[in-house]
């Protein structure tokens, strides 16, 4: 069972996500000394991560990971952990040995995925996902041949959405997540929270299916067409 939370205004929202991702972070860090964070990329979770660079945290325990990349130098205005840096990690003076990038710029991007795997702990502690209007999350598009992935964790996928080359976690590394939150806002993506969440349907069409237990952060307009009664 997924759980909703409807909120209005951008800001709230990000400020909700940037709490529920501290609140899981700290929790981990009261059980084990270090806790992982995967992160996305997209528009949306931009004031999350801001805000959540204002949150009281033990910074130095937290390693970062990413949820997906795209096939870009670091550098790039494409690049997720360019977005990231710039959001979150200049912010809090993360050391680069607490931050796992994935190395899209590889020519060899198998090889980078493999690479990534190797670097990837076996449980992420806590995972912040996005849903594309065509209700793709992480790089896993609908009808991709990386959703039935059932043994490796990161792959190299070529998708829809610019641009095309993409390293991803599979099925395999997100279902093992400890905790998901899923962001998502604006009315062109309610259609496709809709279908991940409610609809009959397979992860094949809809792959944010394989977030239905995670916690789901949404706009009032990304919510409309949700039938369950508003949280
Ligand atoms: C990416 C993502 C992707 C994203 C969704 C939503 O790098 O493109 O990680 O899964 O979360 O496409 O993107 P927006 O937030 O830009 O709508």
């Amino acid at each position: 069972m997924s759980t909703v939370i409807r909120i209005d205004d951008a800001k709230a929202l990000a400020q909700a996500a940037a709490e529920t991702v501290a609140g899981w972070l700290r929790s981990a860090l009261s059980e084990q000394p270090r806790a992982s964070l995967a992160l996305s990329g997209g528009r949306t979770p931009l004031l999350a991560y801001q805000a959540l660079a204002l949150s009281t945290l033990d910074w130095a325990h937290i390693d970062f990971f990413f949820v997906d990349e795209r096939c870009v130098p670091p550098e790039h205005p494409d690049s997720n952990f360019r977005l990231v840096r710039e959001a979150l990690f200049d912010r809090i003076v993360a050391r680069d040995t607490q931050v796992f990038r994935m190395q899209g710029e590889m020519p060899d991007r198998d090889a980078a995925a493999r690479a990534y795997e190797a670097r990837l702990p076996d449980r992420l502690d806590v995972a912040v996902l996005g849903l594309g209007e065509d209700g793709h999350t992480a790089s896993l598009f609908p009808g991709s041949s990386a959703l039935a992935e059932d043994t490796r964790r990161v792959v190299a996928v070529v998708g829809p959405k610019p641009p095309p080359h993409r390293l991803t976690l599979t099925p395999v590394a997100l279902r093992a997540v400890r905790h998901t939150l899923v962001l998502a806002s604006g009315n062109e993506k309610a259609d496709a929270v809709r279908r991940a969440l409610e609809d009959e349907g397979t992860i094949e069409e809809t792959p944010g299916r394989l977030a239905r237990e995670a916690l789901w952060l949404l706009d009032t307009q990304a919510a409309t067409q949700l039938r369950g009664e508003p949280s």
